[in-house]
């Protein structure tokens, strides 16, 4: 049980409950990654999960997907413990949590055409997808995922060296919506891009977001990326949660020292905090991932395999 209540409590239903989390690595000896975490994630918000690097972020996401199993603790996906779940339950539950990871590259066969990338998540999960009649549909459902993250469909025939780095994450995103999922974890999800396509993929997921009623659990050591999509925000530090709020409070009125160091560290663009910093000129320096959103676009067409993701 963590320390912190949120600010305010979202009005919507609760989809994820953590409760008590607990991973350790290597046995008796080893370190403790996650360190009683509790938390819920509500329906139709973005909850970020913001921390330095090793922190646990990445562990307690794939606690939250039953990737890894805990130490300790339960996670529960609208009041299912998913521990108690049949393999064959797991399995159908799993097709309502997705992820997107910062570097989907290393994740796609490369040998593999990007249809057969999206399709993949089909076909696992319904063999009907591989047979004569499912093949069409699945090649036209393949198509409509691909123009729903804004590339055209065209492009399945190609491989994922061809695509730019903006591109893959956006093939890594269409295979992510492919079952429907209700819960989407995006691991650092545009860690690895420069700032301009950065804003187009966050401008995506907002999009893909409403459109679909999508509830994001969003991982980011990047301040500035959360302070742009996330409704509230849970601080994580050493494998604890130090702090959960509304991403208002917890970027305006901090209540942990950790959190006011964190802000402190980096420059975040935003006027009020801007203003408090007095003559410090906190929008000098760094970067602001929101100006180049007027580029906008469509990407371009016929990537030649930039490596930026
Ligand atoms: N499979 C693993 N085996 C052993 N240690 C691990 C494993 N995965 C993560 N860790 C350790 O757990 C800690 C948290 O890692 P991670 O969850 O990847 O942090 P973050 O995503 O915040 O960078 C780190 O010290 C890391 O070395
Ligand atoms: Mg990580």
């Amino acid at each position: 049980m963590t320390t912190t209540a949120p600010a305010t409590a979202p009005s919507s239903p609760v989809l994820v409950e953590l409760d008590g989390l607990r991973k350790e690595f290597g046995g008796g000896h080893g370190s403790v990654a996650v360190d009683d975490v509790s938390l819920t994630v509500h329906e139709g918000e973005t909850l970020a999960l913001v921390g330095e690097s090793g922190c646990g972020k990445t562990t307690l996401t794939r606690l939250l997907l039953r990737l890894l199993a805990p130490t300790a603790g339960r996670v529960c996906f609208e009041g299912r413990d998913l521990a108690t779940l049949s393999a064959a339950e797991l399995r159908y539950l799993r097709r309502q949590m997705q992820v997107v990871l910062q570097d989907p590259y290393s994740s796609m066969n490369p040998r593999w055409r990007i249809a057969d990338v999206v399709a993949e998540p089909l076909i696992t999960h319904d063999p009907a997808a591989r047979g004569r009649r499912g093949r069409a549909r699945t090649r036209e459902r393949v198509g409509e995922l691909l123009e729903a993250v804004g590339l055209d469909a065209a492009m399945r025939d190609r491989y994922p060296h061809e695509f730019s780095g903006g591109q893959r994450q956006r093939v890594s995103i269409a295979r992510a919506l492919a079952l429907e999922p209700r819960l989407v974890v995006l691991d650092e999800p545009t860690s690895a891009l420069d700032v301009s396509v950065q804003a187009r993929i966050l401008a995506l997921l907002a999009e893909l977001q409403q459109r679909h009623g999508l509830t994001y659990v969003f991982v980011s050591h990047n301040l500035a990326v959360v302070r742009q999509v996330a409704d509230r925000v849970a601080v994580m530090r050493r494998g604890r949660l130090v702090e959960v709020g509304d991403a208002a409070q917890v970027f305006h009125e901090p209540r942990h020292p950790y959190t006011r160091q964190l802000l402190d560290a980096v420059p975040i663009p935003d006027p009020r905090r801007a203003r408090r910093a007095g003559g410090r000129a906190g929008g000098a320096h760094g970067t602001r991932p929101g100006a180049d959103a007027a580029a906008a676009g469509p990407p371009a067409a016929g990537g030649t395999g930039g490596s930026g993701g």
